[in-house]
């Protein structure tokens, strides 16, 4: 549970930003090379993890669930324990604030003859978790007690012999996606998942890695059928993770507001499946060069040079919501800076991520004096060039680590302070984000 005390933090106006940054090893990445990497038979090693308080959770369970993980030097190595012998976890697996680490796990041990109990922080026990549950659902596993609205805590079994299901995911979601794919490599036969709107495609990509058998095919529509055959045998691999574009994006939001900046991010995923804000931004006008594009174990990255800009506001179509879901938050903060609206529909999965981020970023907004209007599954954004007039209020973040991020970033380029009620969550997902700031030359107190 989360019981430190709340510790709030300022960003006030600052000179032009400069220098090398890379950020933090992706989270959706590093989540999945502790869980394959603690499933897989044999040794799996992975350099550039991301050590944040949700991922080292799921390596905990994984721990909880027989694997062996330990850091040696700058690597992690995982010895796991072959694809459908994981044991039954004797307490209850806490996954903190980590929606991806309980969704994914819930998968995972869904379609095992045994008792799991999930637990998590307030913020993660409020989230909807049916989302997942449904499905597993109709491969046999039964929910032996939830909160109302499918809540945590959760206590689950999994069926003697789960059956395999074709699955058409509902919303576009790379966390039911992959619950059902985890579900099936210990179900016998071919599971699929139909996803017609494409979200980010790690856990396919890492399963083959692995050795699973996995087909995608795109239809004519193109919505996605991933075919997976059950019951592989998973090897371990060697895992480099990528810098996280949804960590990286806080510096990069910041160059571009700050006048004058002029910053390098080192080796970022390049995944198309993860880049929606780079093409927004670049779209508003953002000084934005992709040098030395390049391919690193298997994913593209490259470094991105970016420089203060005039930013103009755009309408964002809504069909590239899932390449950017993380970033809206901080996309909205460079709108404030913009000329004109900026306008983002197709928002209402921001309604169930680490806060209602639609509402937390609206207030956070308002609290600092931009104008923007709130709909049901959209926000509409009038930017003021300069920054003037705005900042000066407090930010409830709801123990939401990309809202701290965002609003402290935007407190960088706003006349007066901008101020969160918490920074202790930025810990989740990208714990030297105040450092490497700093380092670029930001005031954060
Ligand atoms: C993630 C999927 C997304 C994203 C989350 C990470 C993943 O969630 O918001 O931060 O690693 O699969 P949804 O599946 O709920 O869209």
């Amino acid at each position: 549970m989360h019981t430190t005390e709340p510790r709030p933090m300022s960003a006030r106006k600052s000179d032009a930003l400069s220098g090398r940054a890379r950020v933090p090893g992706d989270k959706s990445i590093s989540h999945r090379a502790l869980m394959f990497g603690g499933l897989a038979a044999g040794e799996t090693r992975i350099t550039g993890l991301l050590e944040g308080e949700d991922v080292l959770r799921t390596g905990e369970a994984m721990k909880a669930m027989g694997a062996t993980i330990e850091k040696r030097g700058d690597e992690w190595i995982a010895h796991g324990t072959g694809n459908g012998a994981l044991l039954e976890p004797e307490a209850p697996l806490d996954f903190g604030n980590a929606g991806t680490g309980v969704r994914l796990t819930m998968g995972l041990v869904g379609s095992y003859d045994m008792t799991t109990r999930f637990i998590g922080d307030a913020s993660l026990s409020k989230r909807p978790m049916g989302r997942v549950l449904d499905p597993l659902k109709e491969m046999g596993l039964q929910v032996l007690s939830a909160e109302p609205g499918d809540r945590l805590p959760i206590t689950l079994r999994g069926p003697k012999h789960a059956a395999p299901i074709s699955y058409r995911v509902p919303m576009p979601s790379a966390q039911v996606k992959s619950a059902v794919l985890l579900a099936a490599l210990n179900t016998a036969g071919v599971t699929t998942v139909i996803e017609p709107v494409a979200t980010r495609d790690h856990t396919e990509k890492m399963l083959a890695g692995f050795g699973a058998s996995l087909e995608v095919e795109t239809d004519a529509d193109g919505v996605r059928h991933i075919r997976i055959e059950g019951q592989p045998k998973l090897i371990g691999q060697t895992i480099a993770v990528p810098a996280d574009p949804s960590s990286a994006a806080f510096p990069l939001v910041a160059a571009l507001i700050v006048p004058g900046s002029d910053v390098v991010i080192e080796s970022m995923l390049m995944n198309p499946t993860r880049t929606g804000l780079v093409t927004t931004l670049m779209e508003m006008g953002a000084d934005i060069e992709i040098l030395e594009r390049r391919n690193e174990g298997g994913e593209d990255v490259a470094d991105l040079r970016v420089r203060g800009s005039e930013l103009k506001g755009v309408t964002v179509p809504e069909d590239r919501a899932p390449s950017m879901i993380d970033e809206y938050p901080v996309l909205a903060v460079a709108a404030s800076f913009a000329e004109g609206d900026t306008v983002m529909q197709g928002l209402e999965e921001l309604r169930v991520k680490e806060s209602d981020r639609l509402s937390a970023v609206a207030d956070g907004l308002k609290a600092n004096g931009v104008e923007c209007e709130e709909g049901e599954a959209s926000l509409r954004v009038t930017g003021r060039p300069g920054g003037k007039g705005l900042g000066g209020g407090t930010v409830q973040t709801h123990l939401d680590h990309r809202i701290a991020m965002s609003f402290l970033v935007m407190g960088l380029a706003t006349e007066k302070p901008v101020t969160i009620d918490d920074q202790t969550m930025i810990a989740t997902s990208f714990p030297d984000f105040t450092a490497l700031m700093t380092r670029l030359g930001a005031t954060l107190d």
